[in-house]
């Protein structure tokens, strides 16, 4: 089969942690056969350096016709001064709406060797492995109105929308009950029904939704707010949460920091099944930006991004195998001492990020 791949590295840490994960992609070519097709193109602030534009017309044909993206990271100090429509972020945004990206996948997985560094007591983390599903392309974030209205008075008053329409949150049920069915079977809903209009709608949708569609799978409804207090509480009653742009933003964030350091966490955005061969457009990024605090030196850590590559594996190609493997991969490495210093402990082995990523591509090899 022939699996096609647009990397875009952009700025930063970008490129370094993309060169990990390049390893993987020649080492699974040359022997395991994988038929990845790969291409590069430019995004964020190298891409306007280049030809003053956040992502080229080109690129964002390639990233259409791709049966998958890999995404670095973009932005950066040098770019601060650079028109609002052409900034960095332009580019990722540009990408999540032409590919119609609405489901967010944001996993907190606790893996064993680091469950000591988590910000909460190891009993509470250890074995963690929950999947936050964000919807990633409505509510208030692109709700209209949208503006700062002038009251003339010496007041302002900032407005913005909270919009949901039944098909929206049908597609965003539909996939977290399709993910659920594939771990523990559970799923969360969370939203604000006591005082959101929106809210009530939610409820009402992923409830019927899941009536029509998937009574298999174990449902239950809690109060966002509730919610985050939970996560932090015991995360271990979660298998999948499902919630909207707002309150995904916020309680995934709360659940990535369950599990220890930014470079660590992977995240997918999915795009709707084609009605013909069901396949969808799909994006794989890591959490953290291009952390140009430390870029270029070679020290970041790559764990995030080939965490991606693993979920894409298992999200766009069905790899599921070969995606299980990666990611213990990463868990032995991680189990044999070796450390970036990002998440350095006392004891562990520091490394940089080529050795971190030779390391998990030799591990890999072996399993
Ligand atoms: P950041 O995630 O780039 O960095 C935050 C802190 O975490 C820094 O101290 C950094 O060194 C560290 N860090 C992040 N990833 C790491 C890794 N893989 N290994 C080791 N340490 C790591 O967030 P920050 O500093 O707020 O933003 C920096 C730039 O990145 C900005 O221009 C921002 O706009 C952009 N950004 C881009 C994102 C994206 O491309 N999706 C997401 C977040 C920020
Ligand atoms: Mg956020």
């Amino acid at each position: 089969a022939s699996r096609k791949l647009l990397l875009l590295a952009g700025d930063g840490i970008g490129p370094e942690a993309m060169a990990e994960v390049k390893k993987l992609i020649a080492m699974m070519n040359a022997e395991m056969a994988a038929g990845f097709e790969t291409e590069e193109g430019l995004v964020g602030g190298c891409a306007y350096d280049a030809h003053g534009k956040a992502i080229s017309e080109e690129d964002m044909a390639k990233a259409m016709a791709a049966d998958a993206v890999l995404f670095g990271a973009v932005g950066g100090p040098k770019w601060d001064g650079v028109p609002y429509e052409v900034r960095p972020e332009a580019g990722l945004l540009r990408l999540r709406k032409d590919m119609e990206l609405f489901a967010n996948l944001r996993p907190a997985i606790c893996y064993p060797a680091l469950a000591s560094s988590s910000s909460l007591k190891p009993e509470v983390v250890e074995g963690l492995d929950i999947l936050i599903v964000r919807e990633l392309t409505g509510g208030v974030y692109f709700g209209e109105p949208k503006e700062i209205i002038d009251l003339g008075n010496g007041q302002k008053r900032g407005i913005d929308t909270q919009v949901y329409d039944t098909f929206e949150i049908e597609r965003i049920a539909g996939v977290a009950f399709e993910l659920a069915r594939t771990r523990q079977n559970k799923v969360c809903s969370m939203e604000k029904r006591n005082v959101m209009k929106s809210g009530v709608l939610w409820n009402e949708v992923v409830t019927q939704t899941h009536k029509a569609k998937y009574p298999d799978v174990e449902l239950s409804h809690m109060l966002a707010d509730a919610g985050g207090m939970q996560l932090v509480r015991w995360p271990k009653q979660f298998d999948v949460i499902v919630t909207d742009n707002l309150f995904g933003d916020m309680l995934s964030d709360v659940a990535a920091m369950l599990t220890g350091s930014l470079g660590m966490l992977p995240s997918a955005s999915l795009g709707a099944p084609d009605p013909k061969t069901g396949s969808r457009k799909a994006l794989y990024e890591p959490v953290h930006g291009s952390a140009p605090d430390i870029a270029g030196q070679g020290i970041a850590n790559p764990i995030a991004m080939i965490a991606s590559f693993a979920m894409c594996l298992r999200y766009s190609f069905n790899m599921v195998a070969e995606a299980d493997r990666l990611e213990k991969a990463i868990a032995d490495v991680l189990d044999s001492g070796l450390r970036t210093g990002d998440i350095m402990s006392p004891g562990a082995t520091q490394v940089n990020t080529q050795q971190m990523g030779d390391a998990i591509v030799e591990k890999f090899r072996a399993l």
